[in-house]
């Protein structure tokens, strides 16, 4: 579903991501833990198109995104990829509904399948409410809606629960895994909570030398 080979990212004379090798198969939920500011976000944006590498590749569902113009790159982003993030993202003057249906009305899909969505994330009769009128943990329940909404072949979350106390980050995980689930998608979640991390099919470790599986004592250990 996704591999990403030799890739390399520098900022200025900083290296930060050098001769990465990942590979995600479809359907695949994986966990990547690490330091802050050692590269979890650049490696998530590479995968999403939204920076590129200084070399490298990334291939998503067999397309070496490399080759793609910028229309072209888009499309695929919109199509296949989901993305949820630690500050949930949601546009304020969109009611929740409006907020869900974003990716469809992009996509020219029905938009009707927004107000299903927020009711599989427990808010259902809530689409005409704006999302100032939400805890972090529904905001974050929303998220998720969208970001799965147009049903995704690739999930990227960034800290989803990181923005939550424990107890709501736990509910959130545990939907944001059963919707991966209930989709058949790919997921990378990037976390700092073992917990989250525990739920995933592997954990990956990122440091200086790579990405390197880990076992889940060792991610609590951490
Ligand atoms: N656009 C950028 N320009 C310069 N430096 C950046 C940029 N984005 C990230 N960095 C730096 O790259 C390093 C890795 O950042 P990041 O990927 O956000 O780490 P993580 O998500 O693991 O905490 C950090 O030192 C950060 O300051
Ligand atoms: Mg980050």
């Amino acid at each position: 579903m996704l591999e990403c080979r030799a890739l390399r990212k520098s900022y200025g004379q900083r290296a930060i991501l050098t001769q990465l090798d990942f590979q995600l198969a479809a359907g695949e939920y994986v966990a990547i833990m690490g330091d802050s500011g050692v590269g979890k976000s650049s490696l998530l944006n590479l995968i999403a198109g939204l920076d590129v590498p200084d070399s490298g590749s990334v291939f998503i569902a067999g397309t070496d995104t490399s080759t793609l113009n910028d229309d072209q790159a888009t499309l695929l982003r919109r199509q296949k990829l989901g993305f949820i993030f630690q500050a949930f993202h949601l546009l304020p003057h969109l009611t929740l509904h409006q907020n869900v249906a974003l990716p469809l009305i992009l996509n020219h899909l029905p938009a009707d399948r927004a107000s299903q969505m927020l009711a599989a994330v427990g808010l259902s009769g809530r689409d005409d409410d704006f999302p100032r009128q939400l805890s972090g943990g529904e905001m974050q329940r929303v998220a998720i809606a969208r970001a799965l909404v147009h049903k995704p072949q690739l999930i990227l979350a960034d800290e989803p629960t990181g923005n939550l106390d424990p107890e709501t980050a736990q509910e959130v995980l545990q939907l944001l895994k059963n919707e991966i689930r209930a989709s058949h998608a790919s997921a990378i979640i990037v976390t700092h909570s073992p917990a989250a991390a525990a739920t995933a099919d592997r954990i990956l470790l990122l440091t200086r030398s790579g990405l390197r599986e880990i076992s889940a004592a060792e991610a609590g250990l951490k």
